[in-house]
This record gives C-alpha cells, structure tokens and sequence, in this order.
C-alpha cells in the first residue's frame, strides 16, 4: 500500500492569508500579489506531485482571487446551479446515492470567472514546463454541497482512459469548524481505508493526479462551497474533437 506523507505533501499553511483579516467583508488590502508568490505556490505544487502525486495548500489562493470567486459565487441564484451528475456525454446520470452536490460551469464570462481562468492558465503553463505533463484543456465548476450533501468515494478518471490528468480544488468557505464535517479524504490506493483529511477551508487549495487517488467528500454540516477543476490532455482524433470544448 502507498502510504500518503502527511508532512511532505501537505504545505504549510499560505503566508498570503495569514496575519491579515480574512473574512470577505472586511475589505482588506489587496496585498502583495505578485508573481513571486503564484512562482513559490506553483513550484511548491509541481513538487509535491513529483514526489507524492498530490499537493494540499492551505490558504494558498491569491486572496484577491479567492474573493473575486467568493463575492460572485454569493451573487449567483440558486436556479443557476444544477444536480451534479457522474459519467460524460451520453453516459451523464445523476446518481444521487454517490453525489449530491449542486454546479454551475465556469464559461468565463464574468469577471471572477476571467481571472479563476487566467490563473489555471498560469498554473498549467507552469506544469507543463516543469513536469512536462501534456496538460491541455481545463474545465471546472462551482459545487454547493448543502447540508447532508456528499461525494462517495470515486476517481475523477480512469486508468487508460487519457481524459483528466490532474484535479484542483479550492475552497471558498469562511471558517470551516471541526465539526462542519464536509472534509475532503484523499486515499493513497484502493486499498487505503485511511485517506487524507482535508478540512475545506477558505482558499486551501488541492490538487492530485486523477488517475491515482480515490477520494471522497464526506457529509457536511454546513453549506460548503468549492470549485473543482481538471486537466485535461488533448485526445482529439480526425474523427472526433476532445475535449469538446
Ligand atoms: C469532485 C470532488 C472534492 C471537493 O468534484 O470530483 O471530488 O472537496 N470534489 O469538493
Ligand atoms: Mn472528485
């Protein structure tokens, strides 16, 4: 069994974040944002996944980002978000039993939007220079899971399939509590039983190979607000485009 070292792959906790105010509200100083802090972020992930295939950063996203995302996320209506589903295309079925959180796709269109792509970009460029992944297409999505929702253990690809290569979370809720539940747990190999706990807490940010880790979303207490992305590589034949988009 692969056993999981918690205190290489988990980065302590994000300097951007701490010492300042961190509520959304506060309208604290925009902070020094700058291209030395994504260089630091992103080195430290693409070590992690060379070493381990997994990269915990807690409070790590560039907080004017993390509120851009947090203050739109709170504008949407609910009816902008539909029931997740499980499977592609014409295998797509909502399967409430395995998941029951609630998407909305991000197009870009807003603002917010705009600038979550702009630093996936940035991330993926980085990647693929460093650990020459191949990673070509990203999309991801808003999740709400609302009170009593959950993600059972699953895979976000399959072996063999080259569909996602690299998953990335990130959490944009205010003072998660231990007793919020809603953790994310990352396991090692089918066999682990143990896992990773993750707590989702304001602007930690996750990524793991996709191919490699079972995970799952534990039941939350709380409204608990994500947005999960993957990579993808270019699969495109003659006859067929993939991604679609
Ligand atoms: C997913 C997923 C994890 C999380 O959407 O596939 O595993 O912590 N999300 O929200
Ligand atoms: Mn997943």
């Amino acid at each position: 069994m692969k056993i999981l070292p918690a205190d290489i792959a988990f980065n302590a906790p994000g300097a951007r974040h701490q010492g300042r105010a961190r509520l959304p509200e506060t309208g604290q100083r925009e902070g020094v944002r700058g291209i030395d802090d994504d260089a630091a972020l992103f080195e430290a992930i693409a070590r992690n996944l060379e070493t381990t295939g997994f990269s915990v950063n807690a409070g790590a996203l560039p907080i004017a980002l993390c509120q851009a995302l947090w203050r739109h996320r709170r504008g949407m209506d609910d009816d902008e978000f539909e029931l997740a589903g499980v499977g592609r295309a014409r295998n797509h079925q909502v399967l409430e039993a395995i998941r029951r959180d609630q998407i909305c796709w991000i197009s870009g269109a807003s603002p917010a939007g705009r600038q979550w792509l702009e630093w996936t970009e940035a991330l993926k460029r980085y990647l693929n220079r460093r650990l020459f992944l191949g990673l070509f297409s990203f999309e991801s999505h808003f999740a709400h899971y609302r009170p009593g929702a959950f993600y059972r253990r699953h895979y976000d690809a399959f072996h063999g399939e080259a569909n996602r290569v690299l998953s990335l979370v990130v959490y944009l809720n205010e003072g998660w509590r231990a007793d919020d539940g809603g953790e994310l747990l990352i396991y090692g190999d089918e066999t682990d039983r143990t896992g990773q706990c993750v707590v989702p807490d304001w602007g930690t940010i996750v990524a793991f190979l996709s191919e490699d880790f079972p995970h799952e979303v534990r039941p939350t207490r709380r409204d608990r607000y994500s947005i999960a992305g993957w990579y993808r590589l270019n699969s495109s034949t003659a006859e067929r485009v993939d991604p679609p988009r």
